[in-house]
């Protein structure tokens, strides 16, 4: 049996293979509410074979949206909105879901990629935007508010109650996002935390408040289900978060409770130097694995079933984050089990389309592996 067929344990849940959808912006909801794009978007990827669905980045705060389009679940509407796609994507699969909670920093209020990606202007409905430090991303952003320990205490708050209204809504995990330069990355940065307190200066210190928002939300969240965090590696810039602060950032979150880690990297500074590359984030989280010993994905062109595969069977990461490819091939899962002549597992989770099984339809072993 290939590694990346082959089940997980994450926490109390046993994943059916180490195939994972990584949360993806769909730019696509109305006051923070799930629309319809939703349902067909995360209905297609609950049939790509994959194990677990991390839903899109979603506000715990309206403020900490990245777009106005960006998913929220700080309202009892967005709460119902993302209830009603949650319950048919179960009625379509039986992969494991969860969303990704988030507060976008000073890149909040900003255009969605098809609209430039920028900052928003007053006249396009822009609003403040809070970091750790008045440091503006890049010239032509606003200067962001610097939060008081006060208002710290509050965005707090509203992220415990994201994590009950997740649980409400029966997704079986969260998980933390506090990479790609959002509120905790700032935080964790030297970059972008300037402070003075006891959140800024020295590793402990920038590493505080996520931690303490992390065990809050361990806290809230129900003991018997999975929960992590999706970190930097690096920041890939000069002065910046790297390596060794992803190995104790990982180690703390794993004592705080956190079931698994995936590593990503970049986003505090926009004139990062990042070396794109396939898997070129594989070896921070190989880092990670290696020397905390926490349940660990690997995330960042990962596009070939032989190359997951290895990662894998190499030890590498635990688990496989996967991204564009998905939405090349919302088939690829599939697709990879016939590549790695695993044809038992092809297009099996939904019987409607068994007429395209490896089993049946004999072009399906050449056009899989042609296509993963
Ligand atoms: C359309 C799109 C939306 C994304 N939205 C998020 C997000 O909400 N949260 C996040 O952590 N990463 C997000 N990412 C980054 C991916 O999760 C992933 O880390 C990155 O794309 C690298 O993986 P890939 O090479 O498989 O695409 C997004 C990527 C894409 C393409």
């Amino acid at each position: 049996m290939s590694k990346l067929f082959s089940p997980l344990q994450i926490g109390n849940c046993t994943l059916a293979n180490r195939i994972t959808v990584a949360p993806m912006c769909q730019y696509s909801a109305v006051d923070g509410s799930m629309t319809d794009w939703h349902i067909m978007h995360l209905g297609a990827m609950a049939l790509s074979g994959s194990s677990m669905l991390v839903i899109e980045a979603t506000g715990v705060v309206p403020e900490g949206r990245i777009t106005p389009q960006c998913t929220g679940l700080y309202s009892d509407a967005n709460e119902e909105a993302m209830a009603r796609v949650v319950k048919f994507v179960r009625s379509i699969s039986p992969i494991v879901v969860g969303v990704q909670l988030g507060h976008a920093g000073r890149k909040a209020s900003s255009a969605r990629p098809w609209q430039g990606r920028g900052a928003l202007a007053p006249e396009q409905g822009a609003w403040r935007t809070d970091a750790p430090s008045p440091i503006a991303l890049a010239p032509g952003w606003p200067t962001p508010h610097q939060l008081s320990v006060q208002e710290m205490g509050s965005i707090k708050a509203a992220w415990v109650a994201a994590a009950k209204r997740a649980a409400r809504i029966g997704l079986d995990f969260i998980e933390m996002h506090s990479t790609h330069g959002y509120l905790f990355s700032e935080f964790l940065s030297p970059l972008s935390n300037k402070r003075t307190d006891n959140y800024g200066g020295n590793l402990q210190n920038r590493m505080r408040w996520p931690l303490e928002v992390f065990r809050a939300m361990r806290e809230a969240w129900p003991a018997d289900k999975f929960i992590g965090a999706k970190i930097s590696g690096t920041d890939f810039a000069e002065g910046g978060w790297g390596p060794d602060d992803a190995v104790v950032y990982a180690g703390e979150l794993k004592k705080a409770g956190a079931d698994f880690v995936t590593v990503s990297g970049g986003g505090v500074v926009l004139d990062a130097k990042v070396p794109v590359g396939p898997g070129y984030q594989v070896p921070f989280a190989e880092r990670v694995k290696r020397e905390t010993g926490i349940c660990t994905g690997a995330v960042g062109l990962i596009t070939d079933p032989h190359q997951a595969e290895a990662i894998l069977a190499e030890g590498k990461a635990d688990f496989i984050s996967l991204a564009r490819v998905l939405l090349f091939n919302p088939r690829w899962g599939h697709h990879a089990a016939i590549a790695l002549g695993e044809e038992a597992a092809a297009m099996a989770n939904a019987p409607q389309y068994d007429r395209v099984s490896s089993k049946v339809w004999p072009p399906a072993k050449t056009l899989g592996k042609l296509v993963a």
